[in-house]
């Protein structure tokens, strides 16, 4: 069975009020969407519910983060636990943002990537070289250090709910993508490690999408490639042209 394509729109900390919030909605419903690509929002937890209910069903949405406990004395945390109960079906874990910024480590990763998937959530789980790493010759070296704790953690049939999203850290929100070769290269090169280190089955069906200041002007020839099986989109999935990524593969 071919791959689906998965398009993923990272909010971050946006939009900033409710009438920002209401014109993305507003936009994403109206739009002209291929049916057959899995689209999923990631806004920020204060916008979980309401654009769950606001959005048209076809489009799914996604938390940024979660922490590992179901419950208890962690404030500031949402929990996998409270994120199925409000029937949200998705939870990106590992950005680089929250590795680099709030300190989390490929062991806590893989910890929250294990509660997240026993709670019933499927996982965006993101893995990515820095300019240095990449310069070095490290990536593939970095991407497999940044899987091994979550192989570690979770079972094959885990993997079923998992969709790695490859983003190179000097990529992200610089407006210099990856070109299709290098982004094909680290797909490629993930997916043998996968075969490798889990089974031949997971490495052929898990989706191995591309971040990393992707826009309309590069998602489809991005797109084309066999491994890239779809985006996660920051800053262009604000704006009007996130639609045309979605539709990348028309
Ligand atoms: O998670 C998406 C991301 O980090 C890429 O961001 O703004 O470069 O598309 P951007």
């Amino acid at each position: 069975m071919p791959r689906q394509f998965f398009v993923g729109g990272n909010f971050k900390m946006n939009p900033v009020s409710q009438e920002q919030k209401r014109a993305l909605v507003k936009a994403l419903n109206e739009a002209d969407i291929d049916p057959s690509v899995e689209v999923v929002i990631a806004p920020p937890s204060i916008y979980l519910l309401p654009l769950k209910d606001l959005l048209r069903k076809e489009i799914k949405v996604s938390a940024q983060n979660c922490y590992f406990k179901a419950n208890g004395a962690f404030t500031g945390e949402i929990s996998p636990a409270q994120l199925v109960d409000a029937e949200i079906p998705y939870v990106i874990l590992g950005h680089s943002e929250r590795r680099t910024l709030f300190h989390e480590t490929s062991e806590l990763v893989a910890q929250k990537t294990k509660s997240a998937l026993e709670a019933g959530l499927s996982v965006i789980l993101c893995v990515g070289e820095t300019l240095e790493e990449r310069e070095s010759g490290k990536t593939a070296q970095v991407v497999e250090a940044q899987l091994k704790p979550v192989v570690a953690a979770v079972s094959e049939q885990d993997w079923a709910k998992i969709v790695v999203a490859y983003e190179p850290v000097w990529a992200i929100g610089t407006g210099k993508v990856a070109t299709s070769a290098q982004a094909q290269q680290a797909h490629a090169d993930t997916r043998k490690f996968l075969a490798q280190a889990v089974s031949s089955a997971v490495a052929e069906n898990t989706r191995i999408i591309y971040g990393g200041s992707v826009t309309a002007a590069n998602c489809k020839e991005l797109s084309t490639q066999p491994d890239v099986d779809g985006f996660l989109v920051g800053g262009a999935s604000l704006k009007p042209e996130f639609v045309q990524i979605i539709n990348s593969k028309r």
